[in-house]
C-alpha cells in the first residue's frame, strides 16, 4: 500500500510526480505529498486528503519549483491521517527527506536508540523513525549509500523507500525488501515507482528491483547495488501494456471500464494458452509429466483472488478429480498442517504484491511444494518468486474493486481444470473439446449480459436507504455469493453477507426483515430446488428475492422479485456469467448513493501489510 514516485531530469518534477501520484492513488489516497530538493534545499508540501487537496494547494505544483523529486500517497499504518503523518518525513536539519511504504516493525526500538542520541520525534510514523535512522548514519558515514546498507541491516519488516539527500543534488535513492519498486529509463531523465502505471507516459523502459537492492537515480542513468553496497548489474525491460488503458475511456468510473472489458481480458488469458486446438500448460511449468505427479492441490489467496480460487476449487475438484482445498493466504500462512510433497500450490494474486499471498507462498516453498503463480501485473514479486506464473491478460486494473482481474483468474483457473482432466484421463477429446468451445463462448456472453445492465442500474435505487443484503448459493454458486457481497459491501458500504444457501437456517435467517435484499445464485441444475427452498424461505420472513440464474431456470420466476437471466454454459463455467450482474449490481447501488465507487474509503488495491 502507498505509492511512491522518484524523478530527476530536466523537467519540473513537480508536474510529472503529481501526474504519477495521480497513477497511483489506488494503493492509498488518506494524505499526498511531494519532497523537491532545488539549489541545495529540500522543499515539502504535503496534506491530509485526497492528491487533488494537494494539488490545489500548490497550484498544481507551480509553487514547488525543482527537476528532482519524491512524491507519496499514502494509506496510513502508523499514525492517523493528518498533515503531520503525511509523507515525506524528515532529518530535524532537512538533510533526508523521505518517502516510504510499507512497515518499520521495530520503529520503537529505533527511536528508542535515536533518542539516546539526541534525536526527537514529531510524528507519530514508523517512517519518521527510519528517515531518522538513515540520517544518523549519513552523518557518520557521509554517503548516502554507506547510510542507506546501515540502515537497512537494522530495519525490520518490509519496505520500500525512495529519498533526497540535500547535499546531492539531482540524485533520487530507492531501496526496497518485500514491496515493488520499479525504476524507469528515460532520455535524461529517470524514474522510480511502486508500479509502471505510474510512468508508462513517460518510459516503457523499465528495470525491476531485487529484494534488499538499493538504487541510485541521475538524470537519465540508474544504478544499482546489493545490500552491502556492492554494485549490481541489471538487464532493463520494455513494458508492453498500453498506457491508454491506464485511462478511463469514456466510462464515468474505471470500474465500469473494467467491467466492460471483462470478455476481452478472458478472451486474452484463454488465448495465452490456448494452441493449435488445446491446452498447453508446459510454460507454465506444467508438463503431462507434472500433471500426472500431483497428488493434491492448494489454492491459496486473498479477497477477490481467495474468490476466485473457491470457484476454481469446485471446478477443478470435479472436473479432474483430484482433492483441492482453497486456503486464505491470512491463515495458511500461520498453519503448522502437513503438506504432501506432491501437492501443487496454486496463488492467485492480481497484483502479485499481497503481503499474505506473498508469505503464504514462501510458505508452501519452505515445505517442498511447487508453485504455480496466477498473477496480472508483470514481474511483480509474487510472480518472480513462484516456480512458475500463468499471467492473466487483464491489462492494469485500476479501481479497486476488482473485477476483470477476477474474470482472467476464473479462466486461467478452468483451463487449468480442463488440462488436468484431459491429462488425468477423467475426461476423453470429444468432452474436451467441447468444454473448450464452451470457454471461448465466454466473451460474448458477458458482453450479452452488458447489454441489460439497464435493468439493474433502475432496480439498484431500491437499494439505496438499505442496511443489510444477504448473497445466498451452493456450490459453484456459493463462491460467486461470496464475490457478488464483496463487490455491494467494498463499494456501497451496505452491509452484506455471502451465506451457504443450506446454512442460513442455522442462525442468519433470524436477520431477515421486511424488504431486505436477500440475492441468490442459482446456476447449478442440480440444486435449484434445493435453492428454491431456502429462497422461499427468506421470502416469507419479508426477503426481497433478487435473483440470478440462467435463462433455462424455470424456478422462482413467479415468486422472486426480480429475475436475471444470463446466458447459458456448462455448469462448471456459471460464475464467470453469474458475477457480472451481481459486479453491476453494486456499483449501481454505489453510483445511486454518490459514493466514490473508484476509491472505497479505507481500501487499497494492493494490500502489502498484514
Ligand atoms: C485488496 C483488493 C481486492 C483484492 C485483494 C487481493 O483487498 O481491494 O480487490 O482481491 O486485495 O489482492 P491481490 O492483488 O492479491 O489479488
Amino acid at each position: 500500500m502507498c505509492g511512491i514516485l522518484g524523478y530527476t531530469g530536466d523537467r519540473q518534477a513537480s508536474g510529472i510526480l503529481l501526474a504519477g501520484l495521480a497513477r497511483l492513488e489506488y494503493r492509498g489516497y488518506d494524505s499526498a505529498g511531494i519532497a523537491i530538493l532545488n539549489d541545495g534545499k529540500i522543499k515539502v508540501a504535503k496534506n491530509k486528503g485526497r492528491l487533488k487537496v494537494l494539488e490545489d494547494r500548490i497550484n498544481a505544483g507551480e509553487e514547488v519549483s525543482g527537476t528532482c523529486g519524491i512524491g507519496h500517497t499514502r494509506w496510513a499504518t502508523h499514525g492517523e491521517p493528518s498533515d503531520v503523518n503525511a509523507h515525506p518525513l524528515w532529518s530535524d536539519d532537512m538533510a533526508v527527506v523521505a518517502v516510504h511504504n510499507g512497515i518499520v516493525e521495530n520503529y520503537r526500538e529505533i527511536r528508542k536508540m535515536l533518542g539516546e542520541h539526541g534525536y526527537t520525534f514529531y510524528s507519530q510514523t514508523d517512517t519518521e523513525a527510519a528517515v531518522k535512522l538513515i540520517d544518523f548514519y549519513y552523518k557518520q558515514e557521509k554517503t548516502p549509500l554507506r547510510a542507506i546498507t546501515q540502515a537497512i541491516k537494522k530495519i525490520e519488516g518490509s519496505y520500500c523507500f525512495v529519498l533526497l539527500f540535500k547535499d546531492f543534488p539531482n540524485e533520487v535513492w530507492g531501496a526496497r525488501k518485500d514491496l515493488p519498486l520499479i525504476a524507469g529509463q528515460g532520455k535524461g531523465e529517470s524514474f522510480l515507482a511502486s508500479d509502471v502505471s505510474a510512468i508508462l507516459q513517460d518510459t516503457r523502459q523499465v528495470y525491476y528491483l531485487d529484494n534488499m537492492e538499493i538504487v541510485q537515480l541521475k538524470k537519465g542513468s540508474v544504478r544499482f547495488f546489493d545490500g552491502e553496497g556492492y554494485a549490481t548489474h541489471k538487464e532493463i525491460s520494455e513494458v508492453t501494456w498500453d498506457a491508454n488503458a491506464a485511462e478511463k475511456g469514456g466510462f464515468e468510473h474505471f470500474m465500469m471500464k473494467e467491467i466492460h472489458e471483462q470478455a476481452r481480458a478472458v478472451k486474452d488469458t484463454f488465448g495465452a494458452v490456448y494452441h493449435s486446438g488445446k491446452i498447453d500448460l508446459t510454460e507454465k511449468g506444467l508438463s503431462d509429466e507434472a500433471i500426472k505427479s500431483v497428488s493434491q492441490i492448494y489454492i491459496v489467496a486473498c479477497g477477490s483472488a481467495y474468490h476466485a480460487g473457491a470457484v476454481a476449487q469446485y471446478v477443478i475438484e470435479d472436473l479432474a478429480k483430484i482433492p483441492v482445498r482453497i486456503e486464505m493466504a491470512s491463515e495458511f500462512r500461520y498453519r503448522d498442517m502437513p503438506m504432501d510433497k506432491n501437492a501443487l500450490a496454486i496463488i492467485i494474486s492480481q497484483s502479485g504484491e499481497t503481503a499474505d499471498t506473498l508469505a503464504a507462498m514462501r510458505r508452501a516453498k519452505e515445505n517442498g511444494i511447487k508453485t504455480l503463480a496466477i498473477v496480472n501485473v508483470v514481474g511483480s514479486t509474487i510472480a518472480r518468486e513462484a516456480d512458475s506464473v500463468f499471467y492473466t491478460m487483464a491489462g492494469p486494473e485500476i479501481a479497486v474493486a476488482t473485477t476483470k482481474a477476477y474474470s482472467a483468474q476464473l479462466v486461467a483457473c478452468y483451463a487449468i481444470a480442463v488440462k488436468f482432466a484431459k491429462v488425468r484421463g477423467v475426461i476423453d477429446d470429444s468432452e474436451c473439446e467441447r468444454l473448450i468451445a464452451e470457454i471461448q463462448k465466454l466473451p460474448e456472453k458477458i458482453d450479452e449480459i452488458l447489454d441489460e445492465k439497464g435493468s439493474l442500474e433502475a432496480i439498484a435505487h431500491r437499494f439505496i436507504n438499505a442496511r443489510n443484503a444477504f448473497y445466498l448459493g451452493r456450490n459453484i454458486d456459493y463462491a460467486v455469493a461470496m464475490e457478488g457481497s464483496l463487490k455491494m459491501k467494498e463499494i456501497s458500504y451496505l452491509h452484506s453477507e455471502a451465506i451457504a444457501a443450506g446454512e442460513m437456517k442455522h442462525g442468519p435467517i433470524s436477520l431477515i426483515e421486511k424488504g431486505m435484499l436477500v440475492a441468490g445464485v442459482m446456476t447449478q441444475k442440480n440444486l435449484y430446488q434445493k435453492m428454491a427452498s431456502n429462497m422461499l424461505e427468506a421470502r416469507s420472513r419479508g426477503g426481497f428475492l433478487l435473483i440470478v440464474s440462467p435463462r433455462d431456470c424455470d424456478y422462482l420466476k413467479d415468486e422472486a422479485d426480480f429475475v436475471f437471466h444470463v446466458p447459458e454454459t456448462d455448469g462448471h463455467f456459471t460464475a464467470s456469467l453469474a458475477v457480472i450482474p451481481l459486479q453491476l449490481l453494486g456499483y449501481y447501488v454505489a453510483v445511486a448513493r454518490k459514493l466514490d465507487v473508484d476509491k472505497p474509503r479505507n481500501l487499497a488495491k494492493s494490500v502489502t501489510v498484514e
